[in-house]
């Protein structure tokens, strides 16, 4: 029996991997969970997964938790420590990463420093830092699977072939909720609009992301840490209907791709059981049902934020970690109505165009860029006329 801590285990990569265990109970034995502010939810999956020990954002909400839950013999941590406390000091195989944003990065290095293998969702600790988490990945003896289903894919696609006869790898993007919208349609869209995803469902920020396409600039830098990579050798396609999750082309021209269903709990179930694959009781992908797939390229002027991943990796150092921070503030301030929703690029553009890049030697390193960047996209939004 594996057993398992998830970081995020209240949202939805979370949930989806909880409903693994629930039908494996064999297979998985969870330790540890963590979540922001939902206690409702956690103390659910407490009850239900009795886990030794869980961590909540704040003490206030641990308290309550602590309350709710004097009947069990549950540890109750709080705050970033309590998070880090839970995804490094108990005893488990595997963590799975599934917390948003870059307040992963510190528990989900914390994990590898303490030798755990990693299922990563969690995509923007490894924009951030992706050199640092894989030499730390190296010196612990820490494997790190991909948990996005495009890099599934590609880790899938890349099983049995040796790396040097990789020609590029293929990253495919449905184009989000907004892909058939006009420049002048962008220019009125409304959170409620851009959060209605065609094909998956996802957290708020993820589903913005894929709205912009910044997530597949994310997935730009991710895929070039996850498979040691050069960004020239990653390109987008965009495909509707995200039934191709991602594609490798060879050095002799042939193409090797992975097919399915839109389900997250194909790629996380992978990355939790690896190598094996588990009797999933989902529907089959049928072919003749779906007729045709359709392809097309990115449009980069009205969805200017994939080239932004790629200049983050050409400028390198800092500058992915200051991208990340600044769209993880302007989307914040786009679904709180506080900004227009072509003004996320431009937000993340000024933010890049004012910094001047750095190494990165250390964790401070990319803490203190993506401090200087929330500040700087926060004065950025609140100076745009509303
Ligand atoms: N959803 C997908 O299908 C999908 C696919 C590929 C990759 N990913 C990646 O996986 C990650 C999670 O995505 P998601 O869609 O599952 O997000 P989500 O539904 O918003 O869930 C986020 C989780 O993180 C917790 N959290 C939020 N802020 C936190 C903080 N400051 N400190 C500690 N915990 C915090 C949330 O707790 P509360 O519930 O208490 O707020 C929740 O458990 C993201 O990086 C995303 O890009 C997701």
């Amino acid at each position: 029996m594996k057993s398992i801590i998830i970081l995020g285990s209240t949202g939805s990569i979370g949930t989806n991997t909880l409903d693994i265990v629930r039908r494996f109970p064999d297979e998985f034995r969870v330790v540890g969970l963590t979540a922001g502010s939902n206690i409702d939810k956690l103390e659910t999956q407490i009850r239900q997964f009795t886990p030794q020990a869980v961590a909540v954002s704040t003490e206030s909400s641990a308290a309550l938790l602590r309350e709710r839950c004097a009947d069990l013999s549950v540890e109750i941590m709080a705050g970033d420590e309590g998070i880090t406390q839970v995804a490094s000091a108990l005893d488990a195989e595997l963590v799975i990463s599934a917390i948003v944003g870059a307040a992963g990065l510190v528990p989900t290095l914390s994990a590898i420093r303490s030798g755990k293998h990693i299922a990563l969702a969690n995509k923007e600790p490894m924009v951030m830092a992706g050199k640092l988490m894989q030499d730390e990945a190296r010196k612990h003896g820490v494997k790190i699977f991909p948990v996005d289903s495009e890099h599934s894919a590609i880790f899938q696609s890349l099983e049995g072939h040796r790396i040097e006869d990789v020609r590029r790898l293929i990253l495919t993007a449905s184009g989000g909720a907004l892909w058939t919208l006009s420049q002048e349609q962008l220019l009125t869209v409304t959170p409620e609009r851009a959060l209605q995803h065609p094909n998956w469902k996802m957290g708020a920020k993820i589903t913005i992301d894929s709205a912009t396409l910044m997530n597949k600039g994310l997935e730009v830098v991710e895929a070039r840490w996850l498979f040691n990579i050069l960004a020239s050798n990653i390109d987008v396609l965009v495909h509707r209907e995200s039934i191709i999750h991602s594609l490798v082309e060879y050095k002799d021209r042939s193409m090797i791709a992975q097919l399915g269903l839109p389900d997250m709990r194909t790629p996380i179930s992978y990355a939790m059981r690896y190598p094996a694959r588990m009797a999933l009781d989902l529907p089959s992908l049928d072919l003749t049902e779906i007729g045709q797939l359709t392809f097309s390229k990115p449009d980069h002027d009205r969805f200017p934020c994939l080239n932004l991943g790629y200049e983050s990796l050409r400028v390198g150092g800092t500058m992915p970690a200051i991208m990340n921070a600044a769209n993880e503030i302007a989307v914040e301030a786009f679904l709180n109505h506080g900004l227009r929703f072509i003004e996320i690029a431009h937000v993340i553009r000024s933010t890049m165009d004012a910094h001047t890049p750095q190494d990165i030697t250390c964790l401070d390193d990319t803490l203190e860029a993506d401090r200087w960047a929330r500040e700087k996209a926060g004065s950025l939004v609140h100076a745009l006329p509303h």
